[in-house]
């Protein structure tokens, strides 16, 4: 892999909203989460991050940038130190850069091969594990598709079997497969129960979950500890052998545990897969949508998975994702519900999965009338603001209106309010651009303040090569009177000559830290026009923007007429009319 789709690759792994949330307590507020920012003091948050396009943004100091500049910044390491921690959070091997840390990666791997394949071979004698799985009814062919096998009772056996293979208990201790207790002993960690292997979408084994056998175990499901291979908001388990049913259903089942999946799996529905043993993360949404669009969550129908279903909800809109929400009846969960009822029944149930707004009022009605009706009625408007499409969101309000039978003059006047405040938060601070060291300078007007026309401008045409390539050809760099918004068009002109495909990813790479950077993740996290608006937009903030040079330029030549004798004057006063009639063409 060449460094620069190393990159690329590791920027598409690793989530911005992961890494910040880790040392900046985050809240939604519309597409973006705020917080305080880390880089400077201060008592209101004004620290962005927009997961979906993987930007930071401080409106309070400026600093602005992608998930590597936020560690470059935040842990003060340079550009290389910043890769090798991502690659190792998100199990990525850095091209030559650390050989040390690869071979780590490639011996944890071998490792849990090994334990893999040992648990499997216990499994065939295993009467404790066998018996349980006849009273789960699992068969054969599950088992062996999800790779499941089963640990001895006893304290040592792994722990022996791997010593013998020659591995270090360092690295036995480091995958979590073995504990260190008092008096510098170590003893297997899993033990007596049946295990399942935790796998990346390409198979490759990376953890273990495993369940209890006895009743009396505690705790029912002890799972490996997040290592250099594994980070369990990154894992959605089962994905590797749902991807390709999830393609050809075109959509996805979200349970919320292995053995829900497992059984999903064994009565047809292969295109399933569970979060484990922790709430949906944007992490899983991403994984989620490089196969799908539609999700239908099936959640257990106690308080905690409805309210684990309206947690998700949120996010997977926010992600752009089309959720449903399925709530098994009398507290079931798929599995149980699965096993008294049947596959037929269950799709007929997910046939008639409601979608977010149903489920929302569903939940008010289920809980009585009144308040918790209104609330619910809000909750959902909030959810609604998130929908990143306004078509959907159109939809979604409409049926929101019909479900409560309140007019949608009144809801739409609700989703204003809560979509003008998100709004509000995000650009009530003014930018505050550094002067310029460049010291460079264009003719026209210049200016520290960016005026909405060029803003508009270039915000719309980032999104979308065509508009680059569009505005590139239409105006000049002297058509921005701002000095970042010039440095941007010139850079963008300098990376579109290049040739390469348009990656606003790669283009950030391009843009040194400071004013021009700051200017250019302000653009890309405030929400300055929506989706559908963008090409009307964009075209008219391209008129606009000529239009005011025209005028700047009528302004100039009407100063410099009266010092100017009449043959002058009247060169002047034909070029006045040429520019009046490009403006009002037709008049
Ligand atoms: P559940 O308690 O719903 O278990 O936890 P389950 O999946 O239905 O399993 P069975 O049917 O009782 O065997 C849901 C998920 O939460 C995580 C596991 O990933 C589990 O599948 N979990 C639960 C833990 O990690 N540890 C626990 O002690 C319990
Ligand atoms: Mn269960």
């Amino acid at each position: 892999m060449s460094d620069k789709t190393f990159v690329a690759e590791l920027k598409a792994r690793a989530d911005i909203y992961d890494i910040v949330s880790e040392s900046v307590k985050l809240k939604k507020s519309g597409a973006n989460w705020l917080g305080l920012c880390p880089f400077h003091s201060e008592k209101t948050p004004s620290f962005t991050v927009n997961p979906a396009k993987q930007i930071f943004h401080c409106f309070g100091c400026g600093a602005g940038g992608d998930v590597i500049s936020f560690v470059i910044k935040h842990e003060n390491m340079t550009f290389i130190e910043a890769l090798k921690l991502l690659a190792g959070r998100y199990g990525m091997e850095i091209p030559d850069h650390d050989p040390q840390k690869a071979e780590r990666r490639d011996h944890l791997l071998q490792l849990i091969s090994e334990a893999e394949n040992f648990f499997r071979k216990y499994l065939r004698d295993d009467l404790a594990a066998a018996r349980y799985l006849e009273k789960r009814g699992l068969d054969e062919a599950t088992v062996s598709a999800f790779s499941i096998g089963s640990a001895p009772d006893e304290w040592r056996t792994l722990l022996n079997a791997l010593s013998a293979k020659k591995y270090k208990v360092e690295l036995m201790i480091q995958a979590g497969l073995v504990t260190k207790g008092k008096h510098s002993s170590f003893y297997d960690t899993f033990r007596g129960r049946l295990i399942f292997p935790i796998k990346n979408i390409y198979g490759k084994t990376i953890a273990f979950g495993g369940r209890a056998i006895k009743d009396d175990q505690v705790p029912k499901y002890l799972n490996s500890p997040e290592t250099q291979l594994y980070s369990k908001s990154e894992v959605l388990y089962g994905l590797d052998v749902a991807r390709d049913a999830i393609k050809s259903e075109g959509f996805a089942f979200v349970t919320e545990g292995y053995l829900d999946a497992i059984s999903c799996h064994q009565f047809g529905f292969t295109n399933t897969v569970a979060t484990l043993g922790t709430a949906l993360t944007p992490g899983h949404c991403r994984l989620l949508k490089r196969f799908t669009e539609k999700v239908i969550l099936v959640f257990d129908g106690d308080s905690a998975g409805r309210k684990a279903a309206r947690k998700a909800l949120r996010l997977l809109f926010a992600a752009g994702l089309d959720p449903k929400v399925l709530i098994l009846p009398n507290g079931l969960d798929p599995d149980g519900y699965l096993r008294s009822r049947g596959a037929e029944d269950f799709r007929t149930l997910f046939l008639q999965a409601e979608p977010m707004v149903d489920f929302l009022i569903s939940g008010a009605i289920r809980h009585g009338e009144g308040v918790e009706g209104l609330t619910s009625a809000t909750e959902a408007l909030s959810i609604i603001a998130e929908i990143p499409n306004a078509i959907t969101r159109g939809a979604t309000l409409k049926s929101l209106s019909e479900r409560l039978g309140i007019n949608e003059i009144f809801l739409m006047e609700e989703l204003d309010k809560i979509m003008k405040a998100s709004y509000r938060r995000n650009i009530k601070k003014t930018v505050k651009v550094e002067p310029s060291s460049s010291g460079k300078l264009l003719p026209g007007k210049r200016t520290e303040k960016i005026t909405e026309v060029e803003k508009l401008l270039i915000a719309t045409a980032l999104e979308d090569d065509r508009r680059i390539k569009r505005c590139l050809e239409s105006v000049t760099e002297e058509y921005f009177e701002n000095e970042q918004m010039r440095d941007i068009f010139v850079k963008l002109k300098r990376f579109m000559a290049s040739g390469r495909p348009w990656s606003p990813d790669e283009f950030i790479l391009e843009l040194p830290e400071g004013a021009c950077r700051s200017v250019f993740t302000q653009l890309m996290v405030q929400r300055l026009f929506d989706e559908e608006d963008a090409d009307k937009v964009f075209e008219e903030s391209l008129a606009g923007i000529r239009e005011r040079i025209t005028l700047t330029s009528h302004k100039g030549l009407i100063r410099q007429i009266s010092e100017l004798d009449q043959e002058a004057m009247n060169l002047f006063l034909e070029e006045q009319r040429r520019l009046k009639a490009r403006r009002n063409p037709g008049r």
